[in-house]
């Protein structure tokens, strides 16, 4: 049976206290996680964005973005698996959805390795397409890669639990 959604989650930056939490969620969700050194590295990186959804007063979910363009590029998405069909993911895509019109950019794109089918389907759940396929551009295994994205027109999908975004956005 599926978990009940949770009412709107906050969403706020990360901060160094999160980054245990974020790399035990990276360590149960990619084949080959983050480590700290690439996480931090990351993080430093000029335009890139770390924001981490909070339940219960721990870290459920995390996400890093960048700018690119007219675009945001999700770089990395995970839920914690004990809070995953819960709205968690849904809801911090709907951080960034919130975040593209007033900052002029039009659209929100990741790429997703061919083997992570759950991750194609939760994209095509808040609305993307897969727009194009990277071959061979999985990292070290060469799998192909999927190219998804979302032009941004306000949708209920990307904000339908709890009625709000879940924006706790200190800036
Ligand atoms: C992909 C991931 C981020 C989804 O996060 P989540 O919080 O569980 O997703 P949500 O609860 O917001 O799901 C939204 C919708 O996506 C779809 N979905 C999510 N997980 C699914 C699954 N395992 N099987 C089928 N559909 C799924 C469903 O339509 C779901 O809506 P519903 O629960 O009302 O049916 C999470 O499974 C995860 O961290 N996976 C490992 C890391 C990963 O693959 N990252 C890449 C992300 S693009």
């Amino acid at each position: 049976m599926k978990a009940e959604c949770l009412a709107a989650v906050p969403v706020r930056w990360m901060i160094r206290d999160d980054v245990a939490a974020v790399l035990s969620i990276e360590g149960a969700s990619f084949d080959r996680p983050w480590g700290a050194a690439e996480l931090l590295s990351a993080l430093r990186t000029e335009g890139v964005v770390g924001v981490v959804a909070e339940s219960g007063g721990c870290v459920a979910g995390f996400m890093v973005y960048a700018p690119r363009g007219r675009a945001i590029d999700v770089l990395r998405l995970a839920v914690a698996p004990g809070a995953r069909r819960r709205g968690v993911g849904r809801q911090l895509l709907g951080r960034l959805a919130a975040r593209l019109a007033p900052a002029g950019r039009t659209r929100i794109a990741l790429g997703v390795p061919e083997r992570l089918l759950t991750a194609q389907l939760f994209l095509r759940a808040c609305g993307f397409r897969a727009i194009a396929i990277e071959r061979g551009e999985g990292g070290e295994t060469r799998e192909d890669v999927y190219v998804f994205e979302r032009a941004w027109t306000p949708d209920p999908r990307l904000s339908a639990v709890g009625g709000g975004l879940g924006m706790d956005d200190p800036s």
